[in-house]
């Protein structure tokens, strides 16, 4: 799958790096902003058909848990410049906190992509099987923006 030790090598030089433009520093927060937006939304899929509140679609859901998988393994060093943190410049969320600590912060995205290739194995076995496994991949999301990302 994804080389996840050389992901997080490569993330934290890249939190490293120095600052960029400004006009940059707004395309990439707008970028990294859509990213996770990706994630809610094929989160979402998920988590309505584990919940019973959709019906069960086996495509769909493997295509959600799939798109999780893959999205989680995007390479991140564009989207993380250094005084791009919300100390820093308005619109965004991301606590300084991550370039404080860029190695747990990729070891985060690491577990979330650890547990949407564990959702994309059983995402065609059914609504139960996506049900046992939500609360894993959800709170993967919630574990990182608990230590990196502001209240709103
Ligand atoms: C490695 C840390 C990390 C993980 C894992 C993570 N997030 Fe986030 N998330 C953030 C940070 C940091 C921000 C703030 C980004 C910004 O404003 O620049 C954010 C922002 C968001 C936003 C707001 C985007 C916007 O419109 O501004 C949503 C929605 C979101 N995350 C959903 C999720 C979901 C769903 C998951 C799990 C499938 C997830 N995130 C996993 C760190 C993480």
């Amino acid at each position: 799958m994804f080389p996840r030790i050389a992901f997080a090598a490569t993330l934290s030089l890249a939190l490293g790096a120095g600052a960029v433009a400004a006009q940059d520093l707004a395309d990439q927060v707008g970028a990294r902003q859509g990213q996770f937006k990706l994630f809610a939304l094929n989160l979402g899929t998920l988590a309505m058909m584990g919940t019973g509140r959709a019906e069960y679609d086996a495509r769909a859901a493997q295509a959600a848990a799939d798109n999780l998988v893959a999205l989680s393994g995007l390479d991140q060093r564009a989207l993380w410049p250094a005084g791009s943190d919300s100390g820093a410049i308005d619109g965004t969320r991301a606590l300084p906190a991550i370039w404080d600590n860029p190695e747990d912060f990729a070891a985060k995205l690491v577990a979330l992509n650890a547990a949407a290739v564990e959702m994309a194995r059983v995402a065609g076995d059914g609504a139960d099987a996506i049900g046992g496994q939500l609360r894993g991949l959800s709170g993967t999301c919630s574990a990182c923006h608990q230590a990196y990302r502001a209240p709103q």
